[in-house]
């Protein structure tokens, strides 16, 4: 089975715990759209990992791809490699990376900085690591491969192409950014594959393989509140073109859902709490991001917004996330319709101009107050908690594949065997 993670919310929902769950049954584990604005959390016989470029099945020994969609920094992936190194996981053995997958250099990040200052009041609020600009040039054409590595005549000939074309204003010299590069190129190269033939030789011989998603749908490039959005298609759309594999291979996405919502960085968050209840879920969910440490922005759940994820993305299951958080509210909201300009929306629509003036039509259930954390089996929550749960199932239409209850890869109910 070659099954698809994705983030159905605005990130941060809990991928990197599911896929850490997951992996185990899988023969590849692949990352395809992103970069080290990722931050992935796995904590597992109560060790905490997090992951930024490298795909989380790692942990596991499992074989690891970064595919063509990825963005790469490649300092950043050396000290990834040897900070796993340095906790004993195998990573040069398991770790392979496409040859297709674009630079992200440091000129990236000097323009990144430079375009979210010249936004003033509308910044974006990115990670600043680079990624925005990386995929420009990934699309201008103009971009530095993995590949491009392996000649040092290419290499010269593209950086020459790229600062002419882009950076002319940039105090950045070529042969310092060709310096720079050959720093890494023998252990970037060293780990290098041709990833189309990779992947598809085991679709051919039937092996299992994990897509392991970064971001989330309403951050995605084309389907997410745009322009507050990451540079990559981070809903189900990005698998094909970011892993080289055909959707027809694709048997199952899984969506991963927060029973809250957060959101890092700037844009519309209708269902966003300013107040006590907002600073109660950010300090019991420890909503802070894994990469930026920044404050994460915390709400009531949206599944008006939620409904939208699934339908774009047609996810097969749906995991539900983080329900031990809510264990000790009186009472808990979901959005489960939008009233714009005095009448109801009749679907979620990602423009800011518009969520920025839609009113949230609230369903109020009452707190279990019971401690769910690290229960493994749905008939042992609350009656509030489950009944909480099923109206969430029954109003996306979509099966629940499993709850979490907890931050470490053991606390969790299994609804449906994988
Ligand atoms: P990702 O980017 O989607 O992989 O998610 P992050 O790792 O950025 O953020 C999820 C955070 O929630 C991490 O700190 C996880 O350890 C934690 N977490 C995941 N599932 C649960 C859960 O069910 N309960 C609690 N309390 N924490 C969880
Ligand atoms: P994981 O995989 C949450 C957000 C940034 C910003 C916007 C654009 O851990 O869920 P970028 O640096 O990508 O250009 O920033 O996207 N963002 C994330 N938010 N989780 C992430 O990754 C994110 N990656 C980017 O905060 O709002
Ligand atoms: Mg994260």
């Amino acid at each position: 089975m070659n099954l698809v993670v994705i983030g159905a919310q605005w990130g941060d929902e809990g991928k990197g715990k599911v896929i850490d769950i997951l992996s185990g049954k899988f023969h590849l584990v692949v990352r395809y759209q992103g970069g080290e604005n990722a931050g992935h959390t796995v904590i597992s016989s109560g060790r905490k990992v997090v992951l930024h470029t490298i795909p989380s099945g790692i942990l596991k020994g499992i074989p690891s791809l970064i595919g063509n969609g990825v963005v790469i920094h490649p300092p950043t992936l050396i000290d990834e490699i040897a900070s796993l190194e340095s906790i004993g996981i195998n990573v040069k053995d398991n770790l392979k990376i496409s040859r297709s997958a674009h630079l992200v250099l440091p000129i990236h990040r000097e323009a990144e900085r430079i375009s979210e200052e010249m936004r003033g009041g509308k910044k974006i609020g990115t990670t600043r690591k680079g990624i925005g600009p990386a995929y420009e040039d990934k699309y201008g054409r103009r971009g530095i491969r993995v590949g491009d590595l392996e000649r040092e005549d290419v290499l010269k000939e593209k950086i020459e192409v790229l600062l002419e074309e882009k950076y002319r204003g940039f105090p950045v010299r070529k042969e310092e950014l060709f310096e720079w590069l050959l720093k890494y190129r023998e252990p970037v190269l060293s780990l290098v594959v041709d990833s189309v033939s990779y992947i598809n030789s085991m679709v051919k011989e039937g092996k299992n393989i994990l897509f392991e998603g970064a971001q989330g749908t309403l951050l995605d490039i084309d389907f997410g509140t745009y322009p507050y959005v990451t540079s990559s298609n981070s809903s189900a759309a990005g698998v094909s073109n970011g892993a080289g594999i055909s959707p027809r291979f694709i048997d199952g996405i899984l969506g991963i859902a927060k029973l809250y919502s957060t959101r890092v960085g700037a844009g519309p968050f209708p269902t966003e709490l300013k107040g006590n209840v907002g600073k109660f879920i950010r300090e019991k969910g420890g909503e802070f991001g894994a990469t930026t440490g920044r404050p994460r922005r915390c709400g009531w759940l949206d599944l008006f917004a939620l409904k939208y994820s699934v339908t774009l993305n047609g996810f097969t299951g749906v995991a539900l996330m983080k329900l031990d958080v809510l264990d000790n509210l009186d009472e808990i909201k979901v959005a489960v319709a939008y009233r714009y300009r005095g009448k109801n929306m009749g679907s979620f629509i990602p423009d800011p101009y518009i969520l920025e003036e839609v009113e949230p039509v609230y369903r109020t259930f009452k707190g279990w107050q019971t401690n769910t954390r690290g229960t493994r089996s749905f008939d042992e929550l609350p009656q509030r908690a489950k009944d909480y749960i099923k109206f969430i199932k029954d109003y996306l239409e979509t099966e629940i594949w499993l709850v979490s209850t907890g931050p470490s890869s053991e606390e969790t109910i299994i609804l449906k065997d994988i």
